[in-house]
């Protein structure tokens, strides 16, 4: 018998940020009065989420009611650059974008990517278990080697993949529970699980921009912005 050899994962970390009940109400008030002052009504559709940052609330990591929330994700981050073995006293952290999302009925976040960014999470302030949860897309299908294999209905319907498990997988839905927040690279394709009812759903997401603190003999990554100079 032969072994197989796995390489090349997407490792998405999942913790937990534990707010007072408060804190959290502080949150989700500032949330609902950004939704009330929406500064772009005709971008959202009856079947899409409301999304904070295409409504003129993209950086909530200034207003001081999320300032608590953002001591803690500072302390996520690191946990997830320390669990793939990236040394994060080496990085400086920043978050470049914020924003809350708020979902209802059967709305979703169609897929996308944050191509401008490093490390994204969402966070679920307010979610209860039937709620929407995050659906990840492989894009590079190192094993799919019959285009259409692992993501086609019918193939899928003829159970031409017999049993589903990480070597035949390329779209994943990721459960998490109200105070779990979901850390992963930016350029993850991702959406929210499509034609599940919502109970106002409340999440918050940001981008975070990872910047080399010391460049000196290091070609790679990205300058420190003290250095930078508007020309
Ligand atoms: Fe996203």
């Amino acid at each position: 018998m032969g072994q197989i050899f796995n390489f090349f994962p997407l490792s998405v970390l999942k913790s937990k940020i534990h707010l007072s009940e408060d804190q959290k109400k502080k949150m989700l008030d500032e949330i609902f009065a950004m939704e009330k002052e929406s500064k772009n009504e005709e971008y959202k559709n009856k079947s899409s989420a409301w999304t904070g940052d295409t409504q003129g609330f993209e950086y909530i990591h200034n207003n001081p009611a999320f300032e608590d929330f953002f001591i803690e994700v500072k302390k996520v981050i690191i946990e997830y650059l320390e669990a793939i073995e990236v040394d994060s006293k080496q990085l400086n952290i920043f978050v470049q974008r914020s924003w809350a999302t708020i979902s209802n009925e059967k709305e979703n976040i169609a897929l996308h990517k944050h191509l401008q960014s490093h490390l994204s999470f969402a966070y679920y302030l307010k979610k209860i278990q039937s709620d929407a949860n995050l659906l990840f897309i492989d894009e590079t299908k190192h094993n799919e080697f019959l285009p259409g294999l692992f993501l086609s209905p019918t193939s899928n319907k003829k159970q031409i993949i017999k049993k589903r498990n990480i070597s035949n997988s390329a779209a994943i839905v990721f459960e998490a529970q109200e105070n779990d927040i979901v850390v992963f690279p930016s350029k993850t394709s991702h959406q929210t699980q499509p034609n599940i009812k919502n109970n106002n759903r409340v999440s918050i997401s940001a981008d975070i921009f990872i910047t080399a603190k010391d460049t000196e003999n290091l070609e790679n990554l990205v300058t420190p912005f003290e250095n930078w100079k508007s020309i």
